[in-house]
């Protein structure tokens, strides 16, 4: 893909959605900052899009530079004889249960559309980054059909969810254009996420990043998942006034691995 054409889903701005329709960006309840974010990201946009005309090859989408971010402590590297297949940005929420309000929020899930950002994160990984900041700034449309990530046009490539017994699952089969596999997988490592990493829509700290290996079950290949570059996500420290059920909006990167051929 040439990098005019990727720099334009990335605006937003193209004919490959024909009737977008624009997410709420609720400007009463947006976040102090979160204008900010957006002018950040669209002038780091501006600015890929002039430097791509001053150079004599724009650079094209090629997966094999694309570079895993890492948190500190690293997480352990994909294993030996695994490439990369996909780069997802994933936006839903992470679902918390609350017994009682002295009782600490337990996880229980979490439900994304994943997003097709292979090429943006090969090519542009700081556009990437920043995407994933703004992307937490507008609400998912209740219709899965005219989902967008805003302020992008990435295509839908996925759905990530838990099984009812609590196994997280990606579906990258859900195009009809792109079959990637299926992968339940299990926790292999955790490392927190970043300081400066972003917040919440509430101000929620970043989940952190993880590694996580295939469960038997995979199809196309699917080996290992990182999520990178999270923000938001996190539960409140206590239950105090939270209901039995909630949800935190998150946003994250998903990097799939799949074995060489
Ligand atoms: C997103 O949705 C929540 C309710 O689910 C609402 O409180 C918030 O204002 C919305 N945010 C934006 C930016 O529209
Ligand atoms: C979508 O994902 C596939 C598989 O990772 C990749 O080959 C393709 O370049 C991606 N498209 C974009 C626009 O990122
Ligand atoms: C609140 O829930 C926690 C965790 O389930 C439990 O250990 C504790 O006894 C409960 N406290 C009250 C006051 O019910
Ligand atoms: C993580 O994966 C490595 C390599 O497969 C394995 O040796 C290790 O036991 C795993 N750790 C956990 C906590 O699953
Ligand atoms: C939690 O996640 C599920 C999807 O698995 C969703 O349908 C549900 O409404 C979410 N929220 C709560 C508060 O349970």
């Amino acid at each position: 893909m040439l990098a005019s054409k990727l720099l334009l889903s990335a605006l937003g701005a193209t004919a490959v959605v024909a009737a977008p329709v624009f997410p709420d960006l609720n400007m009463a309840a947006a976040l102090p900052g979160s204008i900010d974010t957006m002018s950040e990201y669209f002038n780091m946009l501006a600015q890929k899009v002039q430097e791509s005309k001053s150079m004599a090859a724009a650079p094209v989408c090629d997966v094999s530079k694309a570079v895993l971010p890492q948190s500190t402590p690293p997480l352990p590297p994909p294993a030996a004889g695994l490439i990369l297949k996909h780069v997802a940005i994933g936006r839903g929420t992470q679902n918390y249960t609350c017994a009682n309000e002295t009782a600490a929020p337990v996880a229980n899930g979490a439900v994304a559309t994943l997003f097709n950002a292979t090429c943006i994160a090969s090519t542009y990984p700081e556009l990437a980054k920043l995407l994933v900041k703004v992307a937490l700034q507008f609400n998912l449309t209740q219709s899965e059909a005219s989902r967008r990530l805003a302020p992008s046009n990435l295509a839908i490539s996925g759905k990530h969810f838990f099984t009812p017994s609590l196994t997280p699952f990606f579906n990258l089969d859900v195009s009809d254009t792109m079959k990637l596999g299926e992968v339940p997988c299990a926790k292999n490592a955790s490392s927190p996420a970043p300081p400066n990493a972003p917040v919440g829509q509430q101000g929620e700290a970043a989940v952190p990043w993880l590694k996580l290996t295939a469960k038997p079950g995979a199809t196309g290949d699917l080996q290992e998942v990182y999520r990178v570059e999270t923000a938001g996500g996190s539960a409140p420290a206590t239950c105090k006034g939270m209901p039995a059920d909630f949800e935190v909006q998150y946003a994250a990167q998903y990097w799939f691995y799949e074995k060489s051929q």
